[in-house]
C-alpha cells in the first residue's frame, strides 16, 4: 500500500529500507523522500519503520572456566 502518496512510497519500500539499515525516520525521508513533502505520512511511516527493525539474536550465556 502506498504510506507516502507525495513520494510515492509504499510499506514494502519501507521495510526494504528498514532491512538495509534505516533506524529513522529522518534517514527514511533522506533515503525514499517519505514525509518530505506535506507530511501526513510521517506517524505511520516512523511505525512502519519501527516494526520492522532488525532483532537482535539471543547469544548463549557461557560458563567460565575456573
Ligand atoms: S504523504 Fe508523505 S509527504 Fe505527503
Amino acid at each position: 500500500m502506498y504510506v507516502c502518496i507525495c513520494n510515492g512510497v509504499t510499506d514494502a519500500d519501507i521495510r526494504r529500507i528498514a532491512a538495509d539499515g534505516c533506524r529513522d525516520l529522518h534517514e527514511l525521508t533522506m533515503r525514499s523522500g517519505c514525509g518530505a513533502s506535506c507530511g501526513s505520512c510521517r506517524d505511520l511511516a516512523a511505525e512502519i519503520l519501527s516494526d520492522h527493525q532488525p532483532q537482535a539474536l539471543p547469544l548463549p550465556i557461557l560458563p567460565v572456566a575456573a
